[in-house]
């Protein structure tokens, strides 16, 4: 089961798309509003608690009936059932793609080369509540007898970005365990956090998939050492905890095979906070939160499977980001989540999402000649409005936009929520429908400006409009649908990389600088300096000076 393998630039449909886009260019959104009252009915999907309205886009059903076409010319439904099946769809590192078995309900059967994966999938989430619970309840013991307070994850990427989001996002979920996270090398990053930390009741969290990496591996042998300078080797049992699928360098750190939670190399980094990576979630929130966001995002995962393209969130939602990029050029998408709650979803959007498409060459090994990936960027709304919504309203680029935002706040305090969602429904309706040079002189003459001034500020005052958005309108921030929304990225990025005819699922492009920045720390900490380009070399002998 492996993907097919189709230039997208030679299918039927693309061609038809391009045609499309020249003959719908220069329409604007404001003008389909008007021509059609049955518009938001026709572009949005209300499933279970989402109601998506993508009808503020650049689109007509023509688009979307084309673009469809495109997904089933590309092969997208065998391709899902590769992914869905355990087929060897990572085919660069020989590996399936199942972080979705890892939300699968018990009684499902999923193989890979015909071992049933689920059996283990389950044992690892049993454990991870048995161990939550002793150290959420005060059983399990620090090394002079007081309960855990305090959780260190020491990880970086998929073994940071996820646990860490999740961890903010569901803060209202949580209990009194102070969870925090280590990541960068940078020594200021893991010293800051020591100052916070008592030695006796905190535990750390190693997450690391390879158990290789130089981040991770740094800050845990910075934080064991200290450990060790306090108490001795034997207490590490009760302190140490690691997560990866490097057993044997995870016994030589000197963790015990108890303390010891697997993961297997079928779960890519930047999908694995549903794993045992997504350990300091569960136990941030208590395993009954973290069990509530696996539901949530199976729901998705079935949604995504079984629904009809129309009416398959992921798959409309990755196809009109396909429709930006590819026809009208747009060279990145905004994800604005109107909760600080979500504060560092884009952030841990963009591993996701640029880590597995920003790639150059397709699966037949050719450079591709079309463009592939969307640069992501975002932050939280109102605090964005003050800052870069400017450029999104009257700057020159196209930069289609995600909304996410919550029907109901969670200690609800209502005259907040109706501002917050007065701002996030205003700002799509301003961007969709613009200012005209007429409003704006006639707001200029109500204000008693004369001629003159209206004449030279008027310009400035104009909103082109026209601006696509997509609104994610989610009843409440709890930990199924946040299972749900990461979910639905996930498959977002899935459907993207099939059409894009690109592997989704490797991530070769971050090797080349590790590789170099080993021979730069040789050149730091030794008392030569290999051969470099000259600017290279000039900065090392700055910084060895
Ligand atoms: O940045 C590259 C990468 O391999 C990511 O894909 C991964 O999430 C991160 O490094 C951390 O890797 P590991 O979990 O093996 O330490």
């Amino acid at each position: 089961m492996a993907l097919p393998n189709i230039n997208p630039t030679t299918t039927k449909s693309w061609e038809k798309l391009t045609a499309h886009f020249k003959a719908i260019k220069d329409e604007r959104l404001q003008d389909y509003f008007n021509q059609d009252d049955k518009r938001f009915d026709r572009f949005s999907i209300q499933w279970e608690d989402f109601l998506v309205d993508f009808s503020k886009n650049r689109i007509q059903q023509e688009t979307l009936v084309l673009l469809e076409d495109f997904a089933h010319e590309m092969g997208l439904k065998g391709a899902m059932e590769a992914y869905f099946g355990g087929g060897v769809i990572n085919q660069t590192e020989g590996r399936a793609v199942l972080h979705t078995a890892l939300r699968a309900p018990e009684e499902t059967q999923i193989y890979i080369d015909d071992l049933d994966v689920m059996p283990e999938v389950h044992a690892i989430k049993a454990k991870i509540r048995s161990f939550c619970d002793k150290v959420i309840s005060g059983e399990h013991k620090g090394f002079t007898g007081k309960a855990i307070t305090h959780v260190v994850n020491i990880g970086i990427g998929g073994s940071d970005l996820g646990p860490a989001m999740i961890t903010e996002s569901l803060q209202y979920y949580k209990n009194h365990l102070n969870v925090q996270f280590v990541s960068n090398v940078e020594g200021d990053h893991v010293r800051e956090v020591m100052k916070t930390l008592d030695l006796e009741t905190t535990l750390f969290v190693i997450v690391s998939k390879t158990f290789t990496t130089q981040e991770t591996l740094s800050n845990a042998n910075t934080l064991r050492e200290w450990f060790l300078s306090h108490a001795g080797e034997e207490a590490i049992a009760q302190h140490f905890v690691a997560i990866s699928t490097n057993l044997e360098k995870i016994a030589a750190f000197g963790i015990a095979p108890e303390n010891v939670f697997p993961m297997k190399d079928w779960v890519g980094g930047r999908f694995s906070l549903w794993s045992a990576v997504g350990l300091s979630i569960a136990l941030a929130v208590g395993p009954d939160h973290f069990d509530a966001l696996l539901v949530g995002a199976h729901k998705m995962d079935k949604h995504f499977k079984d629904s009809p393209f129309q009416e398959n969130i992921p798959v409309v939602l990755a196809l009109i980001s396909i429709w930006y990029n590819n026809f009208w050029e747009a060279e990145s998408e905004a994800i604005i989540p109107y909760t600080q709650y979500l504060r560092n979803l884009p952030a841990y959007l963009q591993q996701g999402i640029m880590e597995s498409n920003g790639k150059g060459v397709d699966r037949n090994g050719e450079n591709v000649e079309y463009q592939t990936g969307t640069i992501i960027w975002g932050g939280s709304g109102t605090n964005a409005q003050h800052a870069f919504f400017q450029h999104i309203h009257q700057g020159t680029k196209l930069i289609p936009a995600d909304f996410i935002g919550f029907k109901t706040s969670l200690y609800g305090e209502e005259d907040h929520q109706h501002k917050l969602m007065a701002n996030f429904i205003a700002q799509t309706e301003a961007l969709m429908r613009g200012k005209s040079m007429a409003e704006a002189v006639n707001e200029l003459i109500e204000k008693g400006l004369s001629e003159d001034e209206i004449e030279t500020l008027a310009p400035f005052k104009v909103f082109e409009g026209n601006n696509p958005t997509n609104t994610l309108l989610i009843d409440a921030l709890t930990p199924e649908s946040i299972g749900k929304l990461i979910a639905l990225y996930e498959q977002k990025i899935f459907v993207q990389g099939v059409l894009w005819n690109i592997f989704s699922y490797d991530q070769w492009g971050v090797e080349l600088g590790k590789q170099l920045a080993n021979t730069v720390l040789e050149d730091l900490k030794g008392d030569s300096i290999a051969q470099h380009d000259a600017s290279t070399t000039a900065l090392l002998k700055h910084l060895k000076n």
